[in-house]
């Protein structure tokens, strides 16, 4: 099968979460199950001035935005078994972020991604790439199956072609004005509120959970929860639950390749599941030098890598790490980007707490690996977390993730609950009562070696590879073309 692949980012080329990580690996996992995949990404000047030989692809081709004609051009690079399109457009991409700049959303993001979707699917014909399946990635591209059942309907060249949007985070919904909807190209006729319209806005991802021939989400807690109550499904609840037949849940994996403690290059010393307790030593050892902690060495280290938002609950976690530290039991570090007044309080437990804790700010694809190794405990305390993949890669380096029972963190880290041993720790929610209950807990496995070693040795050995689940959604491509024909 041909599956034409958009998102709005993708390792190795741009990254701001774990969608990155996702669209790269997926779209290398589905293509050496043996299908053609070519995927498409906006050019950020991030990628444009990066470090990967880029192709240009001789010619431009032309986008409706409103009543205008903007042009697009595109580079390419194959990236393992996959092909990727870069869409150049300098007005819209050639920028310091990609979805903002100073912590503030870029303006026209209504304009910036109506452009990318347009020219996907303009872009695929360009280059004469004829998918069986469109696979679309969050509000960013949701407009895509929109189109395909309405000003593309009656394109020839998509005839064929079945929709498939993968929801990774509801919270996030592009939800803009009603004006929008005519830079869009849709009409009055599509504004109502079983198609685009929601709340007199045009909202991004409702047209996609409308119009898409399938959806998933990224963990199969998640496609519950999101469905069950508005607090988890931020209004889409309603058409979630209409569409219930169509959702599923497929579980993210990670890539195993870049994700690996036997052969990571970031790290002091790379080390195997028989090798853990030593090599974590010296990983743990490095890192304290480097981020000059000096509090008692053989208390765990807890580790945080992540986005500062309140999804992650790290506001709750504050307190129940400082009585920790004030304790002398455990020393902290964490590495996070986004909210500066999160960032600030974390500061403040440092300033209260010196030699025992420290955080760096930014997005630091490197210390991130360090810090994965290095740390005894990954502590993840979501309010709500689709999947996660930071307590997939703590595991799979043998740190023991702490997390709340909620979407994918429900469905991978097991304190008592079967199927199989614990492998982690887990907080029934993200309060703070529950999270010191936990954080007591994992502490005092840490200082029990042999427990301890078991659930270190039960992490290591999971399968987070995405073999299982890349053939689910291979099935799912399958059973979506067949459906055409
Ligand atoms: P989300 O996508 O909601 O941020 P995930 O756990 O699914 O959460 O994925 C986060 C990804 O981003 C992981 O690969 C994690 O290592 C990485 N990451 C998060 N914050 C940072 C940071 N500040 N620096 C480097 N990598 C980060
Ligand atoms: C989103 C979610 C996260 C998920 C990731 C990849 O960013 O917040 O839980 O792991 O997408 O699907």
């Amino acid at each position: 099968m041909n599956i034409l692949v958009a998102a709005s980012e993708m390792v190795p080329f741009c990254k701001t979460g774990g969608l990155a990580d996702v669209a790269g690996a997926l779209s290398q996992s589905v293509a050496r199950l043996g299908h053609g995949v070519c995927l498409f990404l906006p050019s950020y000047r991030a990628i444009e001035g990066g470090s990967f030989p880029l192709k240009a692809v001789p010619g431009r081709y032309w986008v409706p935005i409103g009543h205008e004609l903007v042009p697009a051009t595109l580079s390419t690079a194959s990236w393992g078994a996959v092909t990727v399109y870069f869409i150049q457009c300098p007005k819209y991409f050639a920028r310091e972020g990609l979805y903002q700049a100073g912590g503030k959303d870029y303006d026209d993001n209504d304009e910036r991604f109506i452009f990318f979707c347009r020219a996907v699917l303009e872009g695929a014909k360009f280059v004469g790439f004829k998918p069986d399946v469109v696979h679309c990635h969050d509000w960013q591209t949701a407009l895509i199956p929109a189109y395909l059942k309405t000003l593309y309907q009656i394109d020839a060249f998509y005839a064929k072609a079945k929709s498939l949007l993968t929801i990774h985070n509801i919270a996030y919904q592009g939800m803009f004005s009603k004006d929008a909807l005519f830079l869009a190209g849709f009409g009055w006729v599509d504004f109502t509120p079983d198609r685009l319209e929601y709340y007199g806005g045009f909202n991004f991802l409702k047209a996609g959970l409308v119009f898409a021939d399938a959806l998933t989400t990224v963990s199969p807690t998640y496609a519950q929860e999101i469905q069950s109550s508005p607090e988890f499904g931020r209004g889409m609840e309603g058409i979630l639950k209409h569409r219930r037949a169509e959702l599923r849940g497929i579980l993210n994996g990670i890539d195993v390749e870049i994700w690996n403690p036997e052969t990571d290059q970031f790290l002091a010393r790379a080390y195997d599941a028989d090798g853990a307790p030593a090599g974590k030593a010296a990983n743990k050892a490095a890192l304290r030098a480097e981020c000059g902690l000096k509090g008692k060495p053989n208390v765990p280290l807890i580790g945080v890598v992540s986005r500062l938002d309140s999804q992650k609950g790290l506001d709750v976690a504050l307190e129940v790490v400082a009585d920790i530290l004030a304790r002398g039991g455990a020393e902290l570090i964490l590495l996070g980007a986004g909210d500066p007044a999160l960032a600030q309080a974390y500061a403040q437990l440092v300033r209260d707490h010196p030699g025992a804790a420290c955080t760096r700010n930014g997005f630091d694809e490197a210390l991130s690996h360090r810090i994965y190794a290095a740390a005894d405990l990954f502590l993840m305390p979501s309010r709500f977390e689709p999947c996660g993949l930071g307590q997939m890669i703590a595991m799979r380096y043998g740190t023991l993730p702490v997390v709340t029972r909620t979407g994918g963190l429900a469905d991978t880290v097991r304190e008592d609950s079967p199927p199989g041993p614990p492998n982690g720790f887990v907080a029934p929610k993200c309060a703070r009562e529950d999270l010191a209950a936990a954080m007591t807990r994992a502490l005092s496995v840490c200082a029990r070696l042999p427990e301890r070693k078991a659930r270190v040795a039960a992490a290591m050995s999971q399968d987070f590879s995405w073999r299982q689940s890349a053939a689910r959604y291979a099935d799912l491509y399958r059973a979506m073309a067949g459906a055409s024909s």
